[in-house]
């Protein structure tokens, strides 16, 4: 099985999801959302930001790698009555199942970048977009010191060494990085822009026991326990995590945590036909 699909269905991300709405929501609200503008919501997960773009009216498709989650997203947006938002499985490295230039927006919150082959990504990104439309992407900062930049660090120094050739998703985060894909791909280096933007998760019990939350249902420190309980380090993984989590909260109620966490929002905006990077 491919392990990125391996990874995130291994756990059920909808259970950090729930904690990230809010900020999903806020997130979308400052788009300028109109109605019936076509968005490909890449790396959807169950819909964080998909539902909110379609609540404000528009055609939202969501594609994600992990089955469980497409199927998660179609039933919230069932339950919803959101006939104008729908799911289907993917790989952001590959979209062949979408024509060229079939949306307005593609946005894609943590999602595209924990996809392998990053060229290819963006690539696959601007393919998709229509020329005078416009991508998002929501990336996450490496080394940064809030909350998930350090969780994913934490989590790689207990994990197994990885291949030797793989390329961090945390490389997303670096400008330098986004403008060479992106240009790779065809597009001006003036027409991509850069703002540090904060996402909150919000929980209602103590750090602690978000921290558990993490340790039973998101793949990358799922995996980061399964080492460290074979070589006996698993309590000093739940401490740094521990200590991480009660660092980064800033509620000052026993019960509630609500952590912010930094990343970087990028736009590129698709002013000229990219006809060279198509391919064809
Ligand atoms: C951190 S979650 C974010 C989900 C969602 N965007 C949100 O804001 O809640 C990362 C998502 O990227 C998806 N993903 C990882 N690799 C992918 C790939 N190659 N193609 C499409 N989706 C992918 C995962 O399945 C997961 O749903």
């Amino acid at each position: 099985m491919n392990p990125n699909k391996a990874l995130w269905e291994k756990g059920d991300f909808t259970r950090i999801a729930e904690t990230m709405r809010e900020s999903g929501e806020a997130l979308v609200r400052g788009l300028s959302i109109t109605k019936g503008l076509k968005i490909l919501d890449l790396g959807c997960g169950d819909g964080t930001t998909a539902l909110p773009a379609a609540r404000l009216g528009a055609d939202v498709l969501g594609v994600d790698i992990a089955s469980n989650l497409v199927e998660e997203g179609n039933k919230r947006a069932r339950e919803e009555g959101l006939t104008n938002c729908r799911f289907q499985e993917g790989d952001a490295s590959n979209l062949h199942e979408l024509k060229d230039q079939s949306f307005d927006w593609v946005v894609s919150i943590f999602g595209a970048m924990f996809a392998p082959k990053p060229f290819d990504v963006a690539k696959e990104m601007v393919r998709v977009t229509r020329p005078g439309g416009r991508i998002v992407m929501g990336n996450w900062i490496p080394n940064d010191p809030t909350l998930v930049a350090q969780i994913l660090k934490i989590s790689a120094a207990y994990s197994p060494p990885l291949p030797q050739r793989f390329i961090s998703p945390m490389t997303w985060g670096i400008e330098g990085n986004v403008i060479e894909r992106f240009t790779a791909a065809g597009v001006p280096k003036q027409s991509i822009s850069f703002v540090r933007d904060t996402y909150s998760f919000n929980f209602p019990a103590p750090p602690s026991e978000f921290v558990d939350v993490f340790r039973k249902y998101y793949g990358p420190t799922m995996n980061a326990f399964e080492a460290a309980e074979s070589n006996g380090r698993a309590g000093d993984l739940q401490k740094e995590l521990q200590a991480l989590f009660s660092r980064e909260n800033r509620s000052s109620s026993k019960n509630v945590t609500s952590i912010p966490a930094t990343f970087l929002r990028v736009t590129v905006a698709l002013n000229e036909p990219v006809i060279s990077a198509l391919g064809h």
